[in-house]
């Protein structure tokens, strides 16, 4: 007794101790009636393993089939079935032979275990009726394919017209579809998971009279709320020749605007694809639109759209989709304030309305929406307006912040007759900062013939180049870019209020305005950009700058941080007041790049009679700090480099008062007078270390024909436009041979480009072959090739100009050794000594 007693305890305990035997005992019945046509299918969810098995009475499997009118009991080999199974409960009504159960849809059977499971409703009926899916609120909600629904419940509507099954939808619970009518049969699944506590099916079944078409979609609209719907099939093709119609339900203080997210055509033979609506107040309707029209907006009350088909091409017939969205909100505060926007005096000028990120962001379809109405019924999201006509524009936008405007202008030059000497204010027109959008970009296009260049100035603000050393804090900025169909540089950012007068660029060229903060609507009285058209320049931009007593300026080629393209020369003009003294320097020791064709050089040099000319290679190191007392020319020409790293180069110059350095200047004229009297042609500084060169002198030639006897002109040769600077090249161990025992007595004449030296020479200096990086400049590499590069040393070393052909032997020094030439001495006082 108390054994017996002991071991039914221990039973208990032990089935208590484990749940998993307690539910394999579970056990179900499903019990159907004849009458209700249902039919239950338990399998395994496919893909999973076979673990969980259903057993009836003795027999066990992996499959449970239950025909109306049966009554089985069966157990699951697991206490979690709903890992494995799914249920599918199919319902027949047939509408065409007998009477049609109309009314409240029921989950019946009840009790069935907790599996995932789809109710289909399978609905038989006529084709000449029409049958009407009413759900209870909350409603439904149409989503994407392959979107989820939150809770996991969805409802699938498919059509069946002509043995031919059309996917109306899916849906999820907890929207505005309220009611959708079909033509003939449906099949309607309702799909659960094996946790909902869903009871009822949500939805009943009515007839109706029959439509005329494939089906009809009421949503009931209330409140701010927006709707997105698509067509049947989506992203699959609408049933070829049909018609279908979205009824919307908005109250009478509401406003309903459409918008075509998505849609794409067919290819028609007959008949075109378009879309109707009845719209509220309309004397015109119905109202017929192109998918690809601006659809109607504002629309004050219920309204309903049609989608209409067409007869498709056999061989290609397409596809005719369409994902709109409808959004109701409320009168819009501005919706009766217009604005006039006057561009009847613009010339060729665009100018667009959009909302904020347009048009890289597309708005997420539950951000509040702004339009921009030309006319009551002409809204849309972005709005363009042209020159030449006078619109009157009002907002539907709660806040107006979140919209901006891009306003384009081109100028263009034909014929340099007709624009020389005409200049052009770049200012955004009041009629733009006058508007209650706030300006996101003024783009300027200006265009000219290959020869004709371009000429900006800011006299009165002039413009600061934007770096990381001196960082714009204005209201605005203008980023200005060149280009050429095939490539484009970026000269660069660049603000009111710093040192750069005047800016000439090659190429068409873009300027564009954008502005940072509010702080523009005060700023835009203050504009100040002039642009002219002018004859071709040497350089592929030249900037000129008047650097602010008071500050350093710091300037940097273009297309930062990439760098510039090969063969591009880039020249800066900085001037100096008579009495200051200018420092300028640059920002790293070296180019930094290596150079597979052609070189990379800098020139200094004063705009002085007899100045000196300072020039580096890329191979060297650039020059230390040095003053300048004139104004000067910076001039960068970048070659071709082996790798990726372009040339990027930044300087900066400050300005002081001359008196300071008047002693050392005193002390230099004096050391002239030295060199001087040894009868010295050319001065060379160097420093020590000296390794073996290939000499070469450079010799700058205003004019192409120069020939140098054994030699060709090596640029003149390939290059389009003449007018360029040409640097003729010259093998300097012909011509100053005897000059160049210095250099290691290995004087192997150079047979390309120029390149710096450093045995003494007296000619005019050489500098670097311009180049346009425009792609009919022509670049012969095989000119070009260099021999492979000597270690170099990296001297500072300096020439006087002197007149070309001029040689040591004709002693002619006096004619350069003025002022200047002890500006060139001083700048290398730092240096070691003098060579000879
Ligand atoms: C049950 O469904 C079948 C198949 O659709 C149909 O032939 C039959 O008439 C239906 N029975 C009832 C009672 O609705
Ligand atoms: C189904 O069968 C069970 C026993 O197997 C019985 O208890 C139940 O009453 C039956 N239900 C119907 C509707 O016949
Ligand atoms: C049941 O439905 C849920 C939610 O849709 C899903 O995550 C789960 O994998 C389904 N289980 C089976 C066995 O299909
Ligand atoms: C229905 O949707 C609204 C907004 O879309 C949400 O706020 C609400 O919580 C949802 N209700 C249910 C029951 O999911
Ligand atoms: C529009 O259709 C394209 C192509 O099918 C798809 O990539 C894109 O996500 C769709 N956009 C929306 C809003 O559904
Ligand atoms: C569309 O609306 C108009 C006007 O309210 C109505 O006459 C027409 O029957 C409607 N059509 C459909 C298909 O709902
Ligand atoms: C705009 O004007 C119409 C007609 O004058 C008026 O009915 C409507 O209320 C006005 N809307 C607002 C937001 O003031
Ligand atoms: C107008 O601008 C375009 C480029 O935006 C240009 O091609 C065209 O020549 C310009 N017309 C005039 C008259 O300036
Ligand atoms: C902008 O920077 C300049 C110096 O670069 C300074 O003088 C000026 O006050 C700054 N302005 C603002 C608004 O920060
Ligand atoms: C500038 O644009 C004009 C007209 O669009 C074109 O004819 C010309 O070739 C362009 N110039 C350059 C350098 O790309
Ligand atoms: C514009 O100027 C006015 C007065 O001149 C000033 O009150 C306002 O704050 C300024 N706005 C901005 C954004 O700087
Ligand atoms: C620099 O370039 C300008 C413009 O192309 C030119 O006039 C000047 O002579 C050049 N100066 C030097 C030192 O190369």
């Amino acid at each position: 007794m108390t054994a017996g007693r002991a071991l039914a305890a221990l039973l208990a305990l032990l089935l208590a101790a484990s749940g998993q035997i307690l539910q394999r005992e579970a056990s179900f019945t499903i019990s159907l009636r004849t009458v209700d046509n249902v039919t239950v299918m338990i399998k395994l969810r496919p893909g999973v393993l076979p673990i969980c098995r259903i057993r009836v009475k003795h027999a066990i499997g992996f499959e449970l089939r239950i025909k109306p009118g049966d009554n089985t009991t069966f157990t699951f080999t697991c206490s979690t079935p709903e890992k494995y199974f799914v249920m599918e409960i199919q319902k027949n009504i047939d509408c065409v032979s007998g009477p049609c159960p109309y009314g409240d849809v029921h989950l019946y059977p009840p009790r069935l275990p907790r599996l995932n499971r789809t109710f289909i409703w399978d609905v038989k009926a006529s084709t000449k009726a029409g049958l009407e899916l009413k759900f209870s609120t909350p409603w439904l909600r149409q989503i994407e394919p392959g979107e989820t629904c939150p809770d996991f419940v969805s409802y699938n509507i498919n059509s069946c017209i002509d043995k031919a099954t059309v996917n109306i939808g899916t849906f999820c619970r907890n929207g505005s579809v309220s009611r959708v009518k079909l033509l003939g049969g449906v099949v309607m699944s309702l799909h659960l998971p094996w946790d909902s506590p869903l009871t009822t099916s949500g939805f009943n079944i009515a007839n109706r009279a029959s439509i005329k078409r494939l089906c009809i979609i009421e949503s009931i609209l209330k409140g701010e709320s927006s709707i997105t719907l698509m067509s049947p099939n989506y992203p699959l093709g609408f049933p070829e020749d049909e018609l279908m119609t979205w009824q919307f339900v908005i109250p009478p203080n509401m406003r309903a605007s459409v918008f075509f997210h998505n849609y794409s055509l067919s290819n028609c033979e007959r008949k075109e694809e378009r879309v109707e609506y009845y719209l509220p107040g309309s004397f015109s309707n119905p109202e017929v639109f192109k998918l690809s029209d601006s659809q109607p907006a504002n629309i004050a009350g219920s309204f309903n759209l049609s989608l209409q088909g067409c007869d498709q091409d056999a061989q290609n017939p397409g596809i005719l989709r369409l994902l709109f969205q409808v959004v109701v909100q409320h009168p819009q505060v501005d919706e009766n304030v217009t604005h006039l926007v006057d561009l009847s005096k613009e010339r060729n000028m665009t100018v667009t309305i959009h909302f904020e990120g347009w048009p890289n962001r597309v708005p997420l379809m539950s951000e509040p929406i702004c339009l921009i109405c030309k006319d009551p019924r002409t809204c849309d999201r972005v709005l363009t307006l042209v020159s030449g006509a006078i619109y009157k524009i009002f907002f539907l936008c709660k806040d107006l912040s979140r919209l901006r405007i891009t306003a384009e202008k081109g100028i263009s030059c034909v014929d340099f007759r007709w624009c020389e000497r005409k200049i052009y204010s770049l200012l955004v027109p009041k009629i733009i900062t006058q508007l209650p959008i706030r300006l996101h970009k003024f783009i300027w296009k200006l265009s000219a013939p290959d020869l004709i260049n371009v000429e900006i100035t800011s006299p009165s603000l002039k413009l600061q180049q934007h770096l990381p050393e001196q960082r714009c804090n204005t209201s605005y900025s203008y980023s200005i870019v060149s280009a050429t169909p095939e490539t484009e540089l970026n000269v660069g950012v660049f603000c009111p209020g710093g040192s750069i007068e005047k800016i000439q660029m090659r190429n068409n060229i873009t300027i564009s305005l954008k502005t940072y903060s509010k702080g523009f609507l005060n700023d835009s009285d203050q504009q100040d950009l002039k642009m002219s058209f002018v004859p071709h320049i040497k350089d592929e931009s030249t900037f000129t700058v008047s650097p602010d007593p008071k500050a350093k300026v710091y300037l940097q080629t273009p297309n930062w941080p990439y760098g510039l393209p090969p063969y591009v020369s880039i020249s800066w003009y900085v001037i100096v007041p008579s009495k200051q003294v200018a420092r300028l320097g640059f920002s790293k020791d070296r180019m930094g790049i290596t150079c597979e064709t052609g070189r990379a050089y800098i020139n200094i040099k004063e705009e002085t009679l007899g100045a000196e000319e300072i020039v580096r290679r890329e191979d060297e190191l650039l020059p230390k700090p040095r003053n300048m007392y004139h104004d000067f020319w910076v001039n960068i020409s970048s070659c071709k480099p082996v790798d990726k790293t372009q040339l990027t180069l930044q300087f900066w110059v400050s300005l002081a008062d001359k008196q300071i350095d008047l002693g050392v200047i005193l002390a230099v004229v004096a050391g002239i007078g030295v060199l001087v009297a040894i009868g010295l042609t050319v001065c060379c500084v160097k420093k020590k270390k000296k390794k073996s060169q290939n000499p070469m002198v450079g010799v700058y030639n205003a004019n192409v024909n120069t020939q140098v006897p054994g030699k060709k002109g090596l640029f003149a040769k390939g290059r389009k436009n003449n007018e360029s600077h040409v640097y003729a090249v010259i093998d300097d161990a012909m011509v100053y041979g005897h000059l160049l025992k210095e250099s290691n007595g290995t004087v192997t004449p150079e047979v390309d480009v120029y390149r710096p030296f450093d045995g003494p020479v007296g000619s005019l200096p050489p500098s670097p072959p311009p180049f346009s990086f425009r792609k009919d400049v022509k670049h012969s590499p095989s000119n070009e090739e260099l021999p492979p590069l000597t270690d170099t040393d990296h001297d500072t070393y300096t020439f006087t100009h002197q007149k070309l052909g001029q040689t040591e032997d004709n002693g002619d020094t006096n004619e350069k050794s003025n002022g200047d030439t002890t500006t060139s001495l001083m700048e290398n006082k730092e240096q070691d000594g003098l060579a000879e």
